[in-house]
């Protein structure tokens, strides 16, 4: 039988989020996304307009469908926590049942269960400082949306991911190694999310027996790495320094993301897979 597959953090076709639901689509399974609130009409009017149909046609061939879009802030996990400001604000009144306990509500409502879960989304709105200049709220909401986040998806959604289920995040090496330039906290944040990757591990396979694993991705030109501001630098130096010289492509992000949530990979937990034309093993410039 078909799985399932929910991917959150996905609002065009240029990110992670997108590649891993085309493989995964590839390999037959449905694809439902959630899609950060204020970038939602974007992102469903391009849909409609055909506007990602030449990035939607899959190997064979065929295109992929999304089954659903629900909206998504995965900043607030229930109602009770949304402050008044956000509630009002236009960007949100539009759309509604976009908490993360919401979200995985209309999930179950709409299908009952999942087999795989993908949390492609990160924010840091200091991200552009040192960490030295760091402001508390900026470190506490690169944490909140880029690790809590995630600790919080799969605590809503746990209930309904099918056992033998695959849960999936995207990380990056400047959680271990001195990157400057991605700052603000979201260093600390990728750091977190690896740590929290091998105790959700443990604690969701003994729970049901579902697999928790991260990506770290070596550097892709999607919208949230364009905002940093340093992407292009780092392509580069990864095209000179990596043992494999070329640039890395969002599918072959994609393709990993399938082959850890396929039961190819059924031993497979607790780990980092580092997906970065081998980048991470180099331990000097060359
Ligand atoms: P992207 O821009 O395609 O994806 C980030 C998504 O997060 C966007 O769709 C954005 O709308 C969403 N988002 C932000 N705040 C949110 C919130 N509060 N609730 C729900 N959604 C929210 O960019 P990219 O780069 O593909 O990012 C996906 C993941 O890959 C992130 O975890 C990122 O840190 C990671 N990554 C990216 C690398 C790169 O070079 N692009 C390298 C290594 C990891």
């Amino acid at each position: 039988k078909g799985k399932r597959a929910f991917i959150a953090g996905v609002a065009d076709d240029n990110g992670y989020g997108w590649a891993i639901a085309k493989s995964l689509a590839a390999a037959g399974a449905e694809i439902l996304v959630g899609t950060w609130v204020p970038a939602l009409n974007i992102f469903e009017s391009s849909l409609r307009r055909g506007k990602f149909d030449g990035s939607r046609i899959l190997p064979d061939g065929s295109m992929m469908e999304i089954t659903k879009v629900y909206p998504l802030d995965a900043v607030f996990d229930n109602p009770d926590e949304v402050p008044e400001d956000i509630k009002t604000n236009k960007r949100y009144a539009g759309s509604s049942k976009w908490t993360v306990q919401e979200v995985a509500e209309s999930v179950k409502e709409d299908f009952g269960s999942i087999d795989i879960l993908v949390h492609s989304l990160a924010n840091g709105p200091e991200v552009t400082k040192p960490l030295l200049e760091t402001s508390r709220n900026g470190y506490l909401a690169a944490i909140s949306a880029s690790s809590y986040s995630y600790v919080s998806l799969l605590k809503h959604f746990l209930p309904i991911l099918n056992p033998g289920g695959s849960s999936i995040s995207l990380t990056y090496i400047a959680s271990e190694r001195i990157i400057p330039g991605y700052g603000g906290g979201m260093s600390s944040a990728k750091a977190a999310l690896e740590s929290d990757t091998r105790v959700l591990a443990f604690e969701a396979g003994r729970k049901r027996k579902i697999r928790v694993n991260t990506i770290s991705a070596g550097p892709l030109r999607s919208r949230a790495a364009k905002a940093i501001g340093f992407i292009d630098m780092m392509i580069d130096y990864s095209l000179a320094n990596a043992p494999l010289q070329k640039e890395l492509s969002a599918e072959e992000v994609g393709n990993a993301a399938a082959f850890l949530a396929s039961p190819l990979a059924s031993a497979i937990t607790g780990t980092v897979l580092y997906v970065d034309n081998g980048l991470n093993a180099m331990g000097v410039g060359v």
